[in-house]
This record gives structure tokens, sequence and C-alpha cells, in this order.
């Protein structure tokens, strides 16, 4: 039994195969249920991108928890100069973290250190695709071919990524079971609204579930 819930903005905390994994932890968002305070566990964290919304509070829940943070290899160094333990990967095959494998993939955005990307946990309980943040591309078709991608966490906001419609579109491109929007509402600039996500999956990706968690809720699996 494992879980994905909702932090906010693009923070999640995943249990899959018995590991705890925080995604993109800026606890410090507006509609962050946790505190870095609350975290008691963490064995992984992702940080997909090094802007402050992202990498947030990697930093403090490693030293806190031990946790190893798992990003492209010039954000990995960046952690591991402070001291931390850090798994340095790129945008390829799957890395084995603690018995978890972990891959990015690419995402059309930009980054203060390294690349940007997404990251895709090829758990044995679900497959989740989390996008970063990104534009609009295709190639995430490729990857919707080598895995049955269960869930998919997409940004929808616009300004800085998709919008709803280009996100349902770009679902399209490697048809998740259930997608998630995330990345809207946290500052005024991001307007994307769920509604129209779910509305313009429904006509480009009919067979794609949306499910949208308020933040503190999980989505059990
Ligand atoms: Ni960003
Ligand atoms: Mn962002």
């Amino acid at each position: 039994m494992g879980y994905i819930r909702f932090l906010g903005h693009s923070a999640f905390e995943v249990e899959v195969d018995g590991k705890r994994i925080y995604i993109d932890p800026w606890l410090g968002n507006p509609d962050s249920p946790l505190k870095v305070s609350d975290v008691d566990r963490a064995d992984i964290i992702v940080v997909t991108h090094f802007h402050g919304d992202h990498a947030g509070d990697a930093e403090e829940i490693a030293k806190k928890t031990g946790a190893k943070i798992v990003a492209v290899y010039e954000i990995a160094s960046y952690y591991e100069k402070k001291g931390l333990k850090a798994v340095g990967m790129n945008i390829g095959g799957p890395a084995d973290v603690d018995g978890v494998k972990i891959l990015f993939t690419p995402a059309a955005h930009s980054s203060e250190i390294g690349v940007p990307t997404g990251v895709i946990i090829l758990g044995r309980e679900a497959v989740i695709y989390h996008a970063g943040d990104t534009g609009l591309f295709s190639g995430m078709e490729l990857y919707g071919r080598l895995y049955k991608i269960d869930y998919a966490l997409v940004p929808i906001g616009g300004h800085f990524t998709m919008d709803p419609e280009q996100a349902a579109l770009f679902v399209s491109t490697f048809k998740p079971r259930v997608a998630v929007p995330m990345h809207y509402g946290t500052f005024p600039v991001l307007y994307g609204s769920p509604d129209k996500f779910r509305e313009y999956v429904r006509k480009y990706s009919p067979g794609t579930h949306v499910v949208v968690l308020r933040p503190g809720e999980k989505l059990e699996f």
C-alpha cells in the first residue's frame, strides 16, 4: 500500500515500495499542510530543478532525516558540498536508489544549476511521473511506450509552465491512467484552473482520469 500526498504547489510526499519520498519539497508554500518540523522521516528527496519553489526545503529535510537527495549531477554536487547525501544522475536510464528505480526525463524550462527535469519513479506498486516545471514539448510519448505511467503530476498554472489546455495535450501523448494537476493557484500569476484542465483532458486524453488533490489530501494505491 502506497500513496501520493499533495503538499501544495509542486510538492508531494510519496510512499512507494516502503520508501518515503519527497518531490520538490517547498514546504514554505502558502498551501502546505506540513512544516519541515513535521517531517519525521524521509528516505529520498527528489529535486527536479534548482528554483526556490522546488528545491525549497530539500536541504533542511535532508539534514534532519538523513535522506538522500536525488537530482541531476550538478544539483546533487551542490548538496554534497554542503555535507549532505546525494545521488547525482542525469536525464537517461533508471538508477537504483536503495531499491527504487528512478529516472529523469527532459523538461522545457530553466534551472539555476544543472538542467530542468521531470522524474519517473518506477515503483513496483505504481509508476509515478512528476513533470517538474515544463512547457509543452513532445517526447514523453516515447516514455509512454516504455513505461506504463499510472500517475502523472503535471503543472497547469500557465505563465512559467503549461496552461490547462497545453497540459491536457501533453498528457495525451503518454496517456497516464490518472493525471493530477499541480503548480496552480499558489500565486495569482498561476492562473490555470483544475476545472479547465479536467475539461481539456476529457477532450484530448479521454482515457485519463483527472484527480484534483487538495493540499494535504492523499491518493492511495
Ligand atoms: Ni521552475
Ligand atoms: Mn516552479
